[in-house]
């Protein structure tokens, strides 16, 4: 089976973040290095719920990603629109990973409970939410990472399922 190089953009959504204190995208860069993915862009998006769309929407079109990751925006408070921005963009939702999110790290925090992050599928790019806070990327990606080649895989149009 041929294997589709992960190729990310990382997007942290906050209306307070400069580069200089992006440690959650900044963190989240390395987990995916770590797992071999390439990191094509890195980009701060504000929390507006229009700018977010429009920007998921736009990154989907690149052939040059097909995971786009974001970090932040997910929770109750007024400006988090981090999960509408994303379903308004993708065509098919996965549940199951954010399901596996939710209920992995709910056994290392109550506060799992509070992420509203939802992932889905764009034409050949996944779109992947994670809550704000470094720890939080860090307990999260750690359920997903071992799934992430054979997602990519087949959402590149590699149906070999055979492994
Ligand atoms: N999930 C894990 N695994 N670990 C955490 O520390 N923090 C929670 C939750 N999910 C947390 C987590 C908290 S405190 C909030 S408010 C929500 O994610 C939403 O965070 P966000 O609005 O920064 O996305």
């Amino acid at each position: 089976m041929n294997n589709a190089k992960i190729k990310a953009i990382v997007v942290t959504v906050s209306d307070k973040r400069t580069e200089a204190q992006d440690v959650s995208g900044n963190a989240l860069a390395k987990l995916l290095v770590e797992i071999e993915a390439e990191i094509v862009e890195k980009i701060i998006v504000s929390d507006d719920f229009e700018d977010l769309r429009n920007t998921l929407y736009t990154l989907t079109e690149r052939e040059d990603a097909n995971l786009i990751i974001t970090t932040g925006g997910t929770g109750f408070a007024k400006r988090d629109n981090t999960p509408e921005a994303t379903r308004a963009v993708i065509e098919k939702e996965a549940q199951g990973l954010a399901e596996a999110m939710r209920f992995e790290t709910l056994k290392k925090t109550p506060m799992a409970m509070l992420s509203r992050g939802v992932c889905g599928i764009r034409g050949k790019c996944l779109i992947i939410n994670l809550p704000g806070s470094p720890n939080a990327v860090h307990e999260c990606f750690e359920v997903i990472k071992s799934v992430l080649p054979h997602a990519i895989n087949l959402i590149s149009g590699d149906t070999n399922h055979n492994e």
